[in-house]
């Protein structure tokens, strides 16, 4: 996450020494840790067991003892009913199995009142083009499930019962180079030819160029209340 997109999530936090806070699929425990000197304690939760040891050894290391870590899928959280104040999540959503599900949890646990902030890939709201997108990240990590939109995302919160009181859309054009790099000759000649298979118009919208090659990534920062 960039500085300003911490700063940005804060800022529409509100968060006070008082609050309860839940990082969902926290990984290395970023925003738990982040988060934890401004609230009461914070907890990072996440399937996979090794990134939370990780991420408890960081937060030692940093001395960081407000906060906690445990296992579990955001589709089915053991926790009670209206039990935190804001609920937190960067890059995580793109990796549920179910969103809609996700947001029924995070919804529950979330108590009136209670804030969720979200930082994720997002994609555009051309059904063709968020396909492509989707695909492209697809093809790079087996692991993507599916960015949403920011349409879609307004949509299903308020389906889902949430205000939504924030949203902003960061736009970077980024360097392929060193994907290409990461990627090995096999997965990037997949990705060169979903790439070649552009039309004109949906490249220039997706800020393609052959040179470099380049392409545009979309960020999408929230805020919604329960
Ligand atoms: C790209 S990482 C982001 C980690 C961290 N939030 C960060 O910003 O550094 C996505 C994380 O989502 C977790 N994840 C994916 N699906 C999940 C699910 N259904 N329930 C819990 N965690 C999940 C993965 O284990 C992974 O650690």
């Amino acid at each position: 996450m960039q500085e300003s997109a911490f700063e940005t999530l804060f800022a529409w936090s509100g968060a006070r020494r008082s609050h309860r806070l839940l990082d969902l699929a926290t990984g290395g425990g970023f925003l738990a840790r982040q988060f934890a000197p401004h609230v009461a304690w914070s907890l990072g939760m996440d399937l996979v067991v090794d990134m939370l040891l990780s991420a408890r050894e960081t937060a030692r290391d940093e001395g960081v003892d407000n906060v906690g870590f445990f296992s579990a899928v955001v589709e089915d959280l053991p926790l009670q009913d209206a039990s935190f104040d804001i609920v937190t999540t960067r890059r995580g959503p793109h990796h549920f199995a179910d969103i809609p599900r996700a947001l029924d949890e995070i919804r529950r646990i979330l108590r009136p009142g209670g804030l969720l902030l979200v930082e994720d890939l997002t994609v555009p709201e051309d059904t063709g083009q968020s396909e492509w997108v989707n695909t492209f990240h697809r093809l790079i990590s087996p692991s993507h499930g599916r960015a949403l939109s920011p349409g879609r995302w307004r949509d299903l919160l308020e389906a889902k019962g949430f205000v939504l009181e924030h949203q902003e859309v960061e736009r970077r054009s980024k360097d392929l180079g060193d994907q290409k790099q990461a990627s090995g000759p096999e997965v990037w000649e997949r990705l060169q030819a979903h790439l070649d298979a552009l039309e004109p118009n949906d490249a220039a919208a997706l800020g393609y160029r052959e040179e470099g090659p380049r392409l545009d990534t979309q960020t999408v920062l929230l805020a919604a209340r329960v």
